[in-house]
């Protein structure tokens, strides 16, 4: 049976009884049987799928001459579209394909959700809670939840690291939060409408 508590909870005062308008609740409380819950909660089949090297070098190669896109957001996502909002390869691994110029650093930031840096291209230092790392092709290095970390980039050629991370999982459970760039200001909670827009670069005061 729904039930709409909009209307018996209007004007009534809230916990803190400071406001006349205050609800007591949002009216999205609704307590269902074990049949409908076991209806809902099944997902849809997910498809395999495969991203082919000439799709994602060919987008990764337009970012890379954008000027005004900054290091550490020039990536492509590898996609699965099967399961909607969680927005991954599969319902809960994002993978990313990061370039990187010679001379380009990505500064000091950290998320919690896990990284995983596979790096197909390049040489430079990537430094994980101030101890440094030197990468080259084949290289790989992990980055714990919630540690500092940045990227630099020299030599002759891009870099390019294949970037695996848990953030769809954790976003699907409202609990994705980035700090971007190094600062407590910048904590950034990953859920539309509580805090400013994941790019602090490009637009710092959009939700
Ligand atoms: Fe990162």
């Amino acid at each position: 049976m729904d039930r709409d508590t909009s209307a018996e909870n209007a004007g009534a005062p809230a916990a803190g009884g400071d406001t006349e308008d205050a609800k007591l609740g949002h009216g999205n409380d609704r307590v269902i049987s074990a049949d409908e819950y076991f209806q809902r909660v099944r997902h849809p089949h997910v498809r395999g799928a495969k991203w082919a090297a000439e799709d994602w070098q060919g987008l990764l190669g337009e970012l890379g001459k954008d000027p005004i896109r900054h290091a550490e957001r020039r990536f492509v996502s590898l996609v699965n579209e099967d399961h909607g909002d969680l927005c991954g390869a599969s319902p809960g691994i994002f993978i990313g394909i990061q370039m990187i110029h010679p001379g380009e650093v990505v500064p000091n930031h950290r998320h919690n959700s896990v990284a995983i840096y596979h790096y197909l291209q390049g040489e430079g230092f990537t430094t994980v809670e101030d101890v440094k790392y030197p990468y080259k092709k084949g290289d790989t290095i992990v980055c714990p939840a919630w540690a500092y970390h940045k990227h630099e980039a020299f030599g002759d050629e891009d870099t390019i690291m294949y970037v695996t991370q848990d953030m769809p999982e954790m976003a699907a459970k409202r609990t994705l939060f980035f700090e971007e760039p190094e600062g407590l200001e910048n904590v950034r909670h990953m859920v539309q409408g509580t805090s400013k827009s994941w790019s602090a670069t490009r637009d710092p005061d959009a939700e």
